[in-house]
C-alpha cells in the first residue's frame, strides 16, 4: 500500500505549450513594472517605521523592484508579545478549523500565482520553470499538512490500560515558533515552515532571508486575506542577527525552524543551549555537499541530462545541487566530451525569457565568492567546460555554469552555491575509497548513482549515509509527499520537510489517564 496515495500535488504549468505558455506570459508581462513594497506585519498591521531600502533585480542591477523596512529588535519584541498572547486561543481552535486556512492559503497562492511568479523572477532572479516548480510546491505543502495535521491533530491514539482505565496520547502546540528561511526557495520553504507550524497549533514569527523579502511580505498578506488570525502570523523581515539575536534567548520561543547555512544553524544551537528556560526544538535544514557516483553501466545521455539539472538548474542554488560527480576512469573521457557539449548549449540569461536554463546568482557577494573560487581552480585544477555568457548578463550577478576536474571532495572546504560542477575521475576497483571520502566530508543531504547493475547502486545507497538518495535520475526537485527531503550531519537534525513525520517535531505529546 502507498502511503498518501489517494493525494494528488499541484499540476502547474507546462511551459512547452503553447495554450500554457502564451497566456502566463501575457500574466507577466502585467507584473512588469510593478513595483512591490514590503515590512514589519504585527498583529496585520504593515509597519513603516524603520530603514527602508531598495530592492534590485539580481538579473539587472538598473531594474527597481520594489522597497522594504526592515523590522528592529522593539519590533521583535511587540512581535513576541503579539506572538505569545494569541497562542492560547489558537492551539484550542480544532485542528479542522486551522487545516481549512492552509487550504484556503493554497487556493488564493494559486489563484496569484501569476503575481508571486513575477516576483521569484524579478527579486531572486528565478527562471520562469523554477518560479512555476517554487509556487507548486507552497501550495503542496500546504494542502499535504492540512491532511497531515488531520491526521495527527484531530483524535486522540487510545492506549491499552487495566479496567477501570483509560489511557490517551495526543499532541499540541508547543508555543511561539520562529521560523527562519532561506532566500533560494523564498515562497516553498517559508511557507513549508509557517504551515506546519500553524497546522500543529503554535503561533509564528517569520523571519525571511533579507533576499526575498517582498515575496514574504506577499504571502503573509494571502495568509491574513486566507483567515489565519493577525495574532497567529508576525513577520519579521530584517537581518538575521539582529531578529534571531533578540528572539531565540527569548524563553517564549518554543522552537524554532531554520533553513540556511550550517555555521547559522551551530550558532542558534549554541543560543539554544545557553539560555535558560524550557528546552526546545531546533529543526535545521542546512547545506550539501552533494555527490552523484557514475559507473561504466550508466547511460551516458542520460547520465549528462541528469547531471546538467543537478548542477545547473536554479543556478546550483539548491543545497540539494551536484557539487561533485564521480565518473568511472573507463567511461569519464567520454561523458565529459558530451557533458562539455551539453554545457556550451545551455542558455544563460534573463530569466524572464522561457527559453532561459540558468539565471543570475543572488547577489554581489555571492558572485564575488563563486568567481574567487572559479580563480582558485582555473589555477589548481582540469577545465572541462563553461556556458557561455552573453555580454547582457553584465548588468546582473551571473556566473558562467563551468566544470573542473578535481582528485577528490576533501578538495573543497565549503559550499559553493552556485553553477559549479567537480569532476572528479575513480577506478573501479576505488569504489569503497570513493564512498568512505563521501561520508568522510561530514554532510549528509543528497546523493545521486547512475549504474544498471542494481547490485551496485544497492551496495552505494546502503553505504554513503545521506537524506535523499536518486538512482538513475537527477538528484534535485524533491517533491512533496513523494521524495520527503532532509539530510543528516552537518546537513540537519531532520525530520523531512514534504514526510509524515515533519509535523511531530513541532508539536508536544500528551497523555492523559482517567480512572474511569
Ligand atoms: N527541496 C529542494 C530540492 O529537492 C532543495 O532544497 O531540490
Amino acid at each position: 500500500e502507498i502511503y498518501g496515495g489517494e493525494r494528488r500535488n499541484s499540476k502547474g504549468l507546462n511551459i512547452h505549450i503553447a495554450a500554457h505558455l502564451n497566456p502566463l506570459m501575457s500574466h507577466l508581462a502585467e507584473w512588469r513594472n510593478t513595483s512591490w513594497d514590503a515590512g514589519p506585519v504585527i498583529n496585520g498591521t504593515r509597519r513603516r517605521d524603520g530603514e527602508r531600502s531598495e530592492v534590485r533585480s539580481p538579473y539587472d542591477q538598473t531594474q527597481s523592484v520594489g522597497y522594504v523596512v526592515w523590522a528592529n529588535e522593539s519590533h521583535a519584541a511587540e512581535a513576541v508579545e503579539v506572538a505569545a498572547s494569541g497562542f492560547r486561543k489558537w492551539s484550542e481552535r480544532p485542528v479542522e478549523d486551522r487545516a481549512r486556512c492552509l487550504e484556503k492559503y493554497a487556493d488564493l497562492m494559486e489563484a496569484h500565482m501569476e503575481e508571486l511568479m513575477a516576483i521569484c523572477c524579478r527579486e531572486a532572479g528565478k527562471t520562469m520553470q523554477d518560479g512555476i516548480d517554487e509556487v507548486r510546491e507552497a501550495v503542496d505543502f500546504c494542502r499535504y499538512y492540512a491532511i497531515q495535521g488531520r491526521a495527527r491533530f484531530g483524535k486522540a491514539i487510545a492506549l491499552p490500560g487495566p479496567t477501570g482505565e483509560s489511557n490517551e496520547l495526543y499532541m499540541e502546540g508547543r508555543g511561539v515558533f520562529l521560523c527562519i528561511s532561506p532566500w533560494n526557495f523564498p515562497l516553498a520553504i517559508f511557507t513549508g515552515q509557517i504551515m506546519a507550524a500553524l497546522v500543529a497549533g503554535n503561533t509564528v514569527i517569520a523571519k525571511p532571508a533579507e533576499k526575498t523579502s517582498l515575496l514574504a511580505h506577499r504571502a503573509t498578506e494571502l495568509m491574513l486575506e486566507a483567515g489565519f488570525p493577525p495574532d497567529v502570523i508576525q513577520l519579521l523581515p530584517g537581518d538575521g542577527g539582529t531578529i534571531g539575536g533578540k528572539l531565540t534567548p527569548d524563553p517564549r520561543i518554543a522552537g524554532i525552524a531554520f533553513t540556511g547555512s550550517t555555521q547559522v544553524a551551530h550558532i542558534l544551537n549554541r543560543t539554544l543551549a545557553l539560555r535558560e528556560g524550557p528546552i526546545v526544538p531546533l529543526i535545521a535544514e542546512t547545506g550539501g555537499q552533494n555527490a552523484m557516483i557514475v559507473d561504466s553501466s550508466a547511460l551516458p545521455e542520460q547520465v549528462v541530462q541528469d547531471v546538467l539539472q543537478s548542477a545547473f538548474a536554479s543556478a546550483g542554488q539548491r543545497c540539494s545541487a551536484l557539487r561533485v560527480l564521480y565518473l568511472q576512469q573507463d567511461v569519464a573521457e567520454r561523458m565529459e566530451t558530451l557533458l562539455a557539449g551539453a554545457m556550451r548549449e545551455l542558455s544563460v540569461g534573463n530569466p524572464e525569457l522561457y527559453s532561459t536554463d540558468v539565471g543570475p546568482v543572488i547577489d554581489e557577494e555571492a558572485q564575488s565568492a563563486l568567481q574567487q573560487h572559479l580563480q582558485e581552480l582555473e589555477s589548481s585544477a582540469r577545465f572541462i567546460a563553461r556556458a557561455p555568457v552573453p555580454p547582457a548578463c553584465q548588468a546582473g550577478y551571473f556566473i558562467a555554469p563551468s566544470a573542473y576536474g578535481i582528485s577528490g571532495i576533501h578538495e573543497l572546504k565549503t559550499e559553493h552555491f552556485g553553477p559549479i560542477l567537480h569532476v572528479v575521475r575513480y577506478k573501479a576497483e576505488k569504489l569503497d575509497e570513493v564512498i568512505d571520502e563521501i561520508n568522510s566530508a561530514g554532510y549528509g543531504l543528497t546523493l545521486g548513482i547512475h549504474s544498471r547493475s542494481e547490485s551496485t547502486a544497492a551496495y552505494i545507497e546502503q553505504r554513503v549515509k545521506v537524506g535523499n538518495c536518486y538512482i538513475n535520475r537527477n538528484q534535485v526537485g524533491a517533491v512533496v509527499g513523494v521524495q520527503p527531503f532532509g539530510g543528516r550531519g552537518l546537513s540537519g537534525t531532520g525530520p523531512k520537510a514534504g514526510g509524515p513525520h515533519y509535523l511531530l517535531r513541532f508539536a508536544t505529546e500528551r497523555t492523559r489517564t482517567i480512572n474511569t
